[in-house]
């Protein structure tokens, strides 16, 4: 494989002189995964290559593959056939060490946040620089003053930073799943795949932890694949959409500030061309108004 072979060109936003090349993070050939010895085909034929510091928000409705397709990335599936390359390492062939260090590298965000309630917030918040650590952990103060120092900070950057040593399952929806957002940085991931984060969560707090979400993986350059199934969330964030209709990509459009009306309109139809299932992607209008652009950040 060559350098030029790796890469994807991103059309420069305007005003600037060049198009700025960066490395291909992960790249999907072909993928197909069946199920039930062949009766389900969850994704079918699905290719698409996502450069460095993109945000890309996967759309479809339920039973599209949004996760199943999330779930090759960090080889939690296995592709019944077709190349998963992530990182620069081959999903499909490589041994558990190999996956053991590409997961180190790899966020995930859980739509039920999948934090330990009984434990703090800082101890969850901890939790996520296991990765980089020899032995277990019990208890904050086991981890180094750096380590703590430095989860107050992620909790900080999630608005959390008082309620470090709460337990995390006396906290409401959105805060705990901005813990484990918390989590996921103390990691030092470069992806972060994010698995409808926001589904359990009504539309206000949605909004809310979408910016945080997004907001704190653009500072930290970490490229972002998250899945949703409504269409204004996923346009107020992202700057690539891949849509799925039962299990195949129907749309892979850039998102810019020129989306209009009839383009939105023409990603419904694309995901759901008879229009009956119009409540579970338009659900929560009035929360497409991110307080940063990421687009020209
Ligand atoms: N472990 C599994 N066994 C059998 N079928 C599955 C399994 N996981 C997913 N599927 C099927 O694959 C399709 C895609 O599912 P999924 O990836 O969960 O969609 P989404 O996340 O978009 O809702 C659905 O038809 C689902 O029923
Ligand atoms: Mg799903």
């Amino acid at each position: 494989m060559t350098v030029a072979d790796n890469v994807t060109t991103v059309t420069a936003g305007a005003g600037d002189s060049a198009p700025a090349v960066r490395p291909d993070v992960v790249r999907v050939d072909d993928l197909v995964k069946t199920f039930d010895n062949g009766r389900v085909r969850a994704l079918d034929g699905v290719s698409f290559r996502v450069p460095e510091g993109q945000l890309m928000v996967i759309i479809g409705l339920s039973g599209s593959g949004k996760s199943t397709l999330l779930r090759h990335l960090n080889g939690l599936h296995l592709p019944t056939s077709g190349e998963v390359q992530v990182l620069g390492t081959d999903v499909r062939h490589a041994g558990r060490k190999d996956l053991r260090l590409l997961r180190r590298d790899i966020g995930f965000v859980f739509q039920q946040f999948n934090v330990v309630g009984r434990l703090t917030c800082i101890e969850n918040v901890l939790s996520g620089a296991l990765g980089r650590l020899r032995g277990p952990r019990f208890g904050a103060t086991s981890y180094s003053k750096a380590l703590r120092r430095d989860a107050i900070m992620q909790l900080d950057r999630v608005g959390l930073a008082d309620r470090a040593w709460q337990r995390t399952d006396t906290l409401s929806g959105g805060q705990q799943q901005r813990v484990a957002i918390a989590r996921t940085l103390m990691q030092k991931p470069r992806i972060v795949l994010a698995d409808e984060p926001v589904a359990s969560l009504d539309p206000e707090i949605s909004g809310q932890v979408m910016e945080v979400l997004f907001q704190c993986c653009i500072e930290d350059n970490i490229t972002v694949l998250c899945s949703l199934h409504q269409v204004d969330l996923a346009l107020g964030w992202a700057n690539r959409l891949l849509g799925l209709r039962d299990g195949q990509v129907v749309l892979d459009s850039p998102v810019d500030t020129s989306l209009d009306e009839d383009r939105v309109m023409e990603v419904y139809r694309r995901l759901d061309p008879t229009g009956e299932k119009a409540d579970e992607y338009q659900g929560h209008n009035g929360t497409r108004a991110p307080s940063v652009d990421p687009r020209t950040s």
